[in-house]
Order: C-alpha cells, then structure tokens, then sequence
C-alpha cells in the first residue's frame, strides 16, 4: 500500500481501482490543493493545474510516480523527477479527438460569428433576415495552417480537410508560413522553444482577415501583443481554451478585446475522455507504484536511474 494523493475528486469508475490497491487521499475541494499537501507522498495523481515542480519533488522523499490527469506535463518538471528516477504518466491519444473537435468548433465560431449572432438574437436585434449582416468566412475556402502536426495537429488537419479547408503545416523549427494562413490553429506542447511562439511580430505577419485559434497552452501566445493585434485590426479573431494566467482574471483587458473567445480550458472534457483519461492516469501511477513501466510515460529513462 502506498501513499497516494490524487488532487482532486475523480467522479469516474478507475479511482475504485486505485483505492483497491492503495491508500488514496482524494483532495475534496472545486480549487487546487495549496501546494504543500502535493509533498511527502509515494503516488501523485495531478491535475495541469498543480505545480510538480523541484521543490515538490524534494520534500517528498519517498515518490516513486506522478501520473498526471493531461497529455500536457508542463506543469511537472519532468528533469527533476527523471533525476530521481520517478516516471511520470500522461494521457496521450485518449483525448485527441476530442481536442480537435473543439479546435474546429472554436473555427467555426470564429468565422461564423456565432457570439455576436447569438448576442444580437438576445438583445432583440434580430429585425429580419438581411443580406449584408453578421457575413462570416468559410472554412472550406480557407487555408489553414496547422502549427505542430502532432497527433491532435493531424486530427485536426483531417477535420479541416473534410470540411474542404487546405491544410498547411508547421513542424518543430520549421519557418511558421503565416502570411499563407487564413486561420492558424496551434497544437505544440509548452517548452521553452514554444513559450511566446506567437507575439506581435507573427501576429503583423498574419493577413487582416485571418484567426488565431489556441488549443495548446496560453503561454504560446504573447497575450499583450494578442490584445493589440485584436485592437488594432491586424488580425480578424481569435479564440483561446487556453490563457496565461488560467483562469483569466475577470478584469484582463483581453476580455473586452474585440473579435475573441475564451472557453474555460474544456477541450478534453466529454463525459467519455474525461473517463479514459482517468483510467489512463490510473493505470500509469498503479504501473509506476508497482516499478512497472507505465503504459504512457513521458520519461521512460527515469525507471533505469533506480
Ligand atoms: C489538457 O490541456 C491536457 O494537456 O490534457
Ligand atoms: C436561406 O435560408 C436560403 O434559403 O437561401
């Protein structure tokens, strides 16, 4: 029996099979545990939002697994824990499809105005059918440039390509062909290659009438020049499930920028891929805690430093 703190309420069948085996402590609460109750465990079950960072680590003597409850493991630093030899979990290919519908639901929203449209219903402004009014842009005239054609990258792209789009894509290093675009939708992982990929020099090199859609992680994105590209016409939308901070405090100046959405983080959330990733996550941190490789491990290595 270990002892396993998972930090927060699981409402899916795989935590029976964790408490089965071990001895779980459910953090109860909506917000993130504070961070000194991550410390001093044996299995960590952690959601993106709890920091599994060195000092974590450190003060937890006795961790031999970090399942994280994400395909993301940016908020785990994956170094320190490698050094230690802990594995840690993540939840790729569950959540792929998922994703990427939301990204292509987030396009079309976008391009068809469908906050406005629905504002303009509820406000009483719905006066008669008008030719000229709440006019959008087509998905299946579009050139859309996929940033990071990973696995949701590539389910994306043949989302797109159903609906007619063209498909351009951008690989790791590869020169970001901006100006082609007519949306740029963003699936790399956080790192410090990534961090501010986006700011204002990638958004002027953007056409007027394009969209920026940001499913990956907010920190991508230089959220200032975000702002000023919206402000200043110099992009067409866009629309984040991702932010820096998250949440977006109420006050952020983007959220009066014109032209953008902002959804809470819920690519991942369906009823079943929350569920699979939970059986993910489990079955990583029950494989970690018994010194088996874990299905899905983000450091593979770590197990050899024992
Ligand atoms: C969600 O953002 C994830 O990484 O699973
Ligand atoms: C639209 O509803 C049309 O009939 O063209």
């Amino acid at each position: 029996m270990a002892r396993v703190f998972v930090a927060r309420e699981l409402p899916f069948p795989a935590l029976d099979r964790l408490r089965a085996e071990h001895e779980v402590e459910v953090w109860p609460e909506r917000l993130p545990p504070p961070r000194d109750r991550l410390e001093d465990r044996e299995g960590l079950l952690t959601l993106l939002t709890d920091p599994v960072d060195a000092a974590v680590i450190s003060a937890s003597p006795g961790l031999r697994a970090i399942s994280n409850y994400a395909v993301g493991v940016d908020n785990v630093d994956v170094e320190a824990a490698t050094a230690r030899g802990i594995p840690v979990g993540n939840t790729p290919g569950v959540l792929t499809e998922s994703t990427a519908d939301l990204a292509v639901a987030l396009m079309l929203a976008l391009m068809r105005r469908l906050p406005e449209a629905q504002a303009a219903v509820r406000a009483g402004e719905w006066l008669t059918w008008e030719p000229a009014r709440l006019l959008g842009r087509d998905l299946h005239r579009s050139t859309v440039l996929v940033v990071g054609p990973g696995r949701i990258g590539k389910a994306v792209a043949r989302r797109v390509q159903g609906f007619g789009a063209r498909v351009i894509e951008a690989g790791r290093g590869d020169p970001l062909p901006l100006a082609e675009a007519d949306v740029v939708t963003l699936h790399c992982p956080l790192t410090d290659e990534t961090r501010g990929l986006i700011g204002a020099a990638e958004l002027a090199a953007m056409k007027p009438d394009a969209y920026l859609v940001n499913t990956a992680r907010g920190p991508i994105v230089d959220h200032a020049a975000l702002l000023d590209a919206l402000r200043g016409g110099e992009i067409a939308g866009a629309a984040l499930d991702v932010t820096e901070p998250e949440p977006l405090p109420a006050d952020d100046p983007l959220l009066d920028a014109p032209n953008l959405i902002v959804v809470p983080h819920v690519a991942s959330a369906t009823h079943a891929t929350r569920a699979a990733m939970a059986d993910m996550a489990v079955d990583n941190l029950l494989a970690g805690l018994r010194g088996e490789p874990m299905p899905h491990c983000v450091n593979a290595q770590a197990l050899s430093r024992r």
